[in-house]
């Protein structure tokens, strides 16, 4: 006999949308929250924010550690533990998976057997990593690869990290994961090298300009770079791989691996039930999906972007994940007009630290001294994407609070740009005059 159990209110996944939208309840519905909603999650622990794993996390000496980070600390924010929605009369079902949904139905099955029915759903199960053996390649269950999505892979890393003081690691892929992960194997006295297929770092946001200037910085703290090739085998002894070997036939000792080759959404659960789009799940401006009683929010979700002419938009970035998370469930609860969001990226690596903000479309032109700013030990430079005449994104290194929020104001404004070359002449100036 299955034991089912009926919420108003469930939200499938633990992450940092699940998170965010726990506390919207709670600040919308007050005492009423408690008994209504109910989060199910496969990892261990409560929601926390994720970003850290790959900054805080990894730090050689009194690196973050939970309590500290559960969601909703990064946005200075109430600190949400265990307890907190114990408090609340939130059923918090951690370590379990949800293996089924029916949509139609409005349930969904859970690897302890169970069924769970609502009547809204609020879908919030984030990304997978992509795996070496989806190219073609293996050695993921190596002792010494690593991935990095969550808490368990976090501690794997650290393990591994403090395995081989002074060794080798082979960080495959280029991305947010390989650069942020390279410079905190540096911190912690691990020889880097870096190896992916493109021409650049960060191949889907930096243009290649911006990319010179983060790869000259790496380099100067000794991180080694091979561009437009791939790791096309591990060579494995016990258990533990030993070489990677290059596409060339190169072969690069390696004490750890560490592989950041991409994310996918994790929609399998609700593929042919739900309309999809951008590798996600299609919402509205309410986040709602093609079935009314069920919401997508975080990185699941596709949702139409107002500053870009309503185009559909999938983001893989926190800010995005807080957002339509408070929007799904301001809407779920009454009405709300539809979101307007305003994409914003960001990383810190190093004593470095960058703000993007809109859409990375059109011409970039930079700002800045990019040269002499590899110099500087605090950087200031940047670049704006125009098109048709106006300010569709902007990236800025080392921006003081008011100035990344002046890049933001321009994007969000879509500030006109009469003449391309004084853009590029003012750079900042441009924007902060407003
Ligand atoms: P998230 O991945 O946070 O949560 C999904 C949850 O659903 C997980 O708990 C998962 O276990 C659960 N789940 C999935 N399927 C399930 C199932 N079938 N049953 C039960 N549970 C299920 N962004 C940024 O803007 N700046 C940054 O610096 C960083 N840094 C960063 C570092 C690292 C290491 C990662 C991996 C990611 C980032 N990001 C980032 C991206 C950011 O963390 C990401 O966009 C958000 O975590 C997305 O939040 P979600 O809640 O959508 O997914
Ligand atoms: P990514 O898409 O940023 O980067 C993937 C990298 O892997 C690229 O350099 C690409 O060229 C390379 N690559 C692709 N296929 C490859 C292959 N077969 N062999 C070698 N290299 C290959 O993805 P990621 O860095 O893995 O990040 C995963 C997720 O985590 C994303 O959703 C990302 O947004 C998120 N994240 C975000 C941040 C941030 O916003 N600061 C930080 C960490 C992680």
């Amino acid at each position: 006999i299955q034991m089912s159990r009926a919420f108003k209110y469930v939200i499938l996944g633990g992450g940092v949308a699940a998170g965010y939208a726990a506390l919207e309840f709670v600040r919308r519905r007050g005492d009423a929250t408690a008994g209504e909603l109910c989060i199910i999650s496969e990892e261990a622990v409560a929601p926390y924010e994720r970003p850290a794993l790959s900054k805080g996390y990894l730090l050689p000496e009194g690196g973050a550690r939970l309590p500290a980070f559960h969601t909703c600390a990064g946005a200075n924010d109430q600190l949400l533990t265990e307890d907190w929605y114990k408090e609340h009369g939130i059923e918090l079902m951690l370590g379990t998976k949800v293996v089924s949904a029916d949509v139609r139905r409005k349930t969904l099955l859970t690897s302890s057997g169970e069924v769970i029915s609502y009547t809204t759903l609020i879908v919030a199960t984030g990304a997978r990593v992509l795996k070496l053996e989806e190219f073609g390649g293996s050695g993921s269950d190596a002792e010494n690869v690593c991935y990095l999505r969550n808490i368990v892979d976090a501690d794997k890393l650290v393990r591994v990290m403090r395995s081989c003081p002074g060794g080798n690691a082979i960080v495959i892929g280029g991305g947010y994961i390989g650069m942020e992960c390279a410079a905190a194997l540096v911190a912690n006295k691990i020889k880097v090298t870096i190896v992916f297929p493109g021409k650049h770092c960060m191949g889907r946001l930096f243009t290649p300009k911006l990319a010179e200037f983060y790869e000259n910085y790496y380099t100067s703290k000794g991180v080694t770079f091979i561009k437009g090739t791939a790791v096309s085998s591990l060579e494995i002894s016990s258990g533990k791989v030993t070489t990677a070997i290059l596409r060339d036939g190169r072969r690069l000792p390696a004490d750890m691996v560490v592989v950041g080759i991409g994310a996918r959404a994790n929609t399998a659960l609700f593929e042919g039930q739900l309309a999809m789009d951008k590798g996600g799940i299609k919402v509205n401006g309410q986040m709602q999906a093609s079935d009314a009683s069920v919401y997508a929010v975080g990185d699941v979700a596709a949702f139409p972007v107002k500053l870009f002419a309503g185009e559909p938009r999938r983001f893989e970035h926190v800010d995005c994940a807080r957002r339509t998370a408070r929007h799904a469930v301001a809407a779920a609860l009454g009405a709300v007009g539809d979101i307007d969001y305003l994409p914003f990226f960001y990383s810190r690596v190093f004593a470095l630290s960058w703000r993007f903000y809109g859409d990375n479309a059109g011409e970039a032109v930079h700002f800045g001294d990019m040269d002499s700013a590899a110099a500087s030990s605090t950087p200031k430079f940047g670049a704006f994407w125009v098109i048709a005449g106006r300010v569709a994104g902007a990236f800025l290194e080392g921006g003081s609070p008011e100035e990344y929020e002046a890049i933001a104001h321009a994007v969000r404004r879509r500030a006109a740009v009469p003449d391309v070359a004084q853009l590029a002449r003012e750079g900042l100036a441009f924007v902060l005059r407003e």
